[in-house]
């Protein structure tokens, strides 16, 4: 393999990086990858790749940034090879089972974690995948119990990695929300939540085509995809249950898609949710709810 014939310095791997990448890639993207390879491979931050650059990689070292360059060709998410990436500024294992965190995600966080920021709370997370949702809360609220639960139970054995990682305790347990609410049949969770947050399926298939490669051929598609025919299900589910299982003074947190948001307050009205409020991401789409009884 041509990377392994340079001069293994650290300047020239990210120059071979650029070139090995970049009929495939964008600069900027390619400029990221270059410096989580090598603070992920070689176990620096980025001040020292960028310091370092005369610094000599190892063959083994080289070996692992060819197979990564290998894997990019392909369109795997630079998360999944890495096998971890960031969120609200904490680090989670990720892999094929479990959705890849996104950043308006980390706005949803922020919203909850701003909006209740000392009180003791109980927090449901429908549908945690990796358990960031649930994790950077139980991190940032610490008098709340966070109860989190997901219909697969490889994405729930990411999740209890990530919470025991991240040193936190989250309740997780398998249920599938279109079949059941979670009973309180064992005395182990709160009959009523303050907060239930959700970030759920809400692509439709026929979104499909305008899908990048990575997401559609590597991405688990139960964690995406919604029903052609009934986009909102999910929603629909999780609001019904809110009637029941919510605090008199309690909320629902969506993450919604920004074709859906309209339709998805006007559904939470029509259940009879008082105030829902829609909101809008960083980059000014459509992107979260707020709704209370
Ligand atoms: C869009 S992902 C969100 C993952 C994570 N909360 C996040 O924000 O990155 C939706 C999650 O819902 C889960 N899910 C799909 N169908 C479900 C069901 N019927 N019951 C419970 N969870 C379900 C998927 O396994 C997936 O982890």
């Amino acid at each position: 393999m041509s990377y392994l014939k340079n001069n293994g310095k650290m300047q020239t791997t990210l120059n071979l990086i650029k070139a090995q990448l970049q009929h495939l890639y964008s600069d900027a993207e390619i400029k990221a990858f270059g410096f989580l390879i090598l603070e992920s491979v070689c176990c620096l931050d980025k001040q020292a790749v960028l310091r370092d650059k005369d610094k000599q990689l190892s063959p083994n070292e080289r070996f692992q940034i060819g197979e990564i360059i290998e894997s990019l060709k392909k369109y795997r998410p630079i998360q999944y090879i890495l096998g971890e990436t960031e969120f609200y500024g904490l680090r989670f294992k990720v892999n094929e089972n479990v959705l890849i965190p996104r950043p308006e995600t980390e706005e949803l966080v922020d919203l909850i974690q701003s909006d209740y920021r000392k009180s003791p709370l109980s927090v449901l997370d429908i549908g945690t995948g990796s358990g960031c949702i649930a994790i950077a809360l139980a991190k940032n609220l610490p008098d709340a119990s966070v109860y989190a639960l997901d219909i697969s139970e490889k994405a729930l054995e990411i999740a209890r990695q990530n919470a025991e990682r991240n040193r936190v305790n989250v309740h997780f347990f398998q249920q599938d929300i279109l079949a059941d609410f979670p009973a309180n049949s064992s005395g182990d969770l709160p009959e009523k939540w303050d907060i239930i947050v959700s970030n759920p399926p809400y692509v439709t298939p026929e979104e499909k085509r305008a899908m990048s490669k990575n997401v559609l051929d590597y991405e688990p598609h139960q964690a995406l995809f919604a029903p052609q025919k009934k986009p909102l299900l999910f929603y629909e589910r999780i609001a019904d249950m809110g009637l029941n299982r919510l605090e008199e003074s309690g909320a629902l947190y969506f993450e919604t898609s920004a074709l859906y948001g309209k339709e998805t307050v006007g559904m939470l009205r029509e259940k009879g949710y008082r105030s829902v409020q829609l909101l809008q991401d960083i980059s000014g789409k459509d992107r979260m709810i707020i709704a209370r009884l």
